[in-house]
């Protein structure tokens, strides 16, 4: 089953051969790849993919390359993967209670080989850089998509540069990125700043860039949404809720339901809702406010992986958000402090950006947006040992000084090495 593609821009819709490097349109919009459907017979494709579901080894037993058809015709030997996908989708127990929804399910992406859902993209993305003959690859990055991209490029023999805000990453991301042999520039500077950077390094240097500007990068985080359906037999959840920062999971969710229901794959499409904190909430702005895009200029929150004020795909993410009639909100310090107090204790555990979805829906369910009744799946984009610092300062109510309190700390005890002093504490 082979379909034709292409890219095409976002704003003025300009098509372009899908086999030369282009990350942005002469008219500045990002570029989608564009598949004609129309040769695809959504009922055997559906089928195809039931048949690989469960598969042991090789590239279709990848969570990202089961879904070949709809991500990328790469030739098998250029196909760089470590079996990413093929996560968990957990009821959210305590989460659940906590934002007041009864059928609440939360997809753990940072079950991925390097703990967060970037493999998805990465895994597509650093195929195309063999695909084009690449020999280097380089993004700007909060963490985990260099995190991500240190591995791929070091699995498939690539070199990697990475532009990260100095002293501005949580700590397992950094060290990540290391250990993998990425080449690590810290710069002086936010992500905003090393995002405009690493694009003018890469177009002078010839490097690949593999931020989500990529439009390949976002054709493998689509699988994310097919594989929730596919856990859930085909049955379309009323809500998908994920947080958003660059804007590129949002994006790739909204393309990758709307490509489903083309193909009547889906029946129906879920709406969907971008969860942003609040000292970093430039599509809440302008969604909430109806005004054009503004990027905010110091963004700041705990949530590192989300500090973000400039997001390259804003356009990609308003278009998905109209497609599936979806709302955008925000969440402060401690309301995703609190909602990852929950998620931890619930024995799933996410960093702080992931539980923006809990601290959204509980939120959107608060203002009626969200019907307690309403089936929902929250995306955890990231792993819970990826930022030991923020878990730990949060349970030794330490992050006053953010302005935010340990509401449900599970402080350690220091205590004398006898019976009588473990009775006391247990006391
Ligand atoms: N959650 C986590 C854990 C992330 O690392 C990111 C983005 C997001 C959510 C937001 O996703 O950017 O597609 O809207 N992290 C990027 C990085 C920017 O460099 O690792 P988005």
């Amino acid at each position: 089953m082979k379909i034709e593609s292409c890219l095409e821009c976002v704003r003025c819709s300009k098509n372009y051969d899908i086999n030369k490097i282009r990350y942005l349109c002469d008219c500045g919009g990002v570029l989608d790849v564009k598949h004609d459907l129309s040769a695809i017979d959504g009922k055997k494709l559906k089928q195809t993919w039931e048949n690989r579901w469960g598969l042991k080894r090789g590239i279709e037993s990848s969570g990202v390359w089961r879904y070949k058809e709809l991500i990328f015709d790469a030739p098998d030997d250029k196909i760089v993967t470590r079996q990413e996908g093929n996560t968990r989708l957990y009821p959210a127990g305590k989460a659940g209670k906590y934002a007041g929804i009864k059928n609440f399910l939360l997809k753990h992406e940072g079950e991925n080989p390097t703990g967060s859902f970037k493999d998805r993209g990465m895994t597509c993305g650093s195929t195309a850089a063999m695909v084009f003959g690449a020999r280097c690859v380089a993004c700007a990055s909060t963490g985990n998509t260099s995190a991500s991209m240190a591995s791929y490029a070091a699995t498939c023999g690539l070199k990697s540069v990475i532009f990260i805000p100095s002293g501005k990453i949580a700590y397992g991301k950094l060290a990540q990125a290391l250990a993998y042999g990425g080449i690590t520039l810290q710069i002086e500077g936010n992500f905003d700043d090393a995002m405009t950077l690493v694009q003018e390094v890469c177009s002078e240097l010839n490097i690949y860039l593999l931020n989500s500007i990529n439009p390949f990068r976002i054709e493998g985080q689509k699988a994310i949404g097919f594989e929730i359906l596919q856990q859930l037999d085909w049955n379309v959840p009323d809500w998908f809720v994920i947080p958003g920062g660059n804007l590129g999971n949002n994006s790739a969710l909204s393309k990758g339901l709307q490509e489903l229901y083309t193909l009547g794959i889906i029946n129906k499409i879920p709406r969907i809702a971008v969860i942003q904190a609040e000292g970093a909430n430039p599509l809440y702005s302008m969604w909430k406010n109806g005004s054009p895009f503004k990027a905010v200029k110091d963004p700041d929150t705990i949530a590192t992986a989300i500090k973000i004020g400039n997001p390259v795909s804003w356009e990609k993410s308003l278009r998905g958000i109209a497609w599936t009639n979806g709302v955008v909100e925000q969440v402060t310090e401690q309301e995703i402090m609190d909602a990852k107090a929950m998620v931890d204790a619930a024995g799933i555990g996410a960093e702080p950006a992931s539980c923006c979805s809990v601290a959204g829906a509980k939120k959107l369910v608060e203002s009626g947006v969200i019907s307690p009744d309403a089936s929902v799946v929250g995306i955890l984009t990231g792993n819970v040992l990826k930022d030991p610092d923020a878990v730990i300062g949060y349970h030794k109510d330490e992050l006053r000084d953010k302005g935010i309190k340990g509401t449900f700390a599970n402080k350690p005890f220091n205590i004398k090495a006898n019976l009588a002093a473990v009775k006391e504490a247990l006391s």
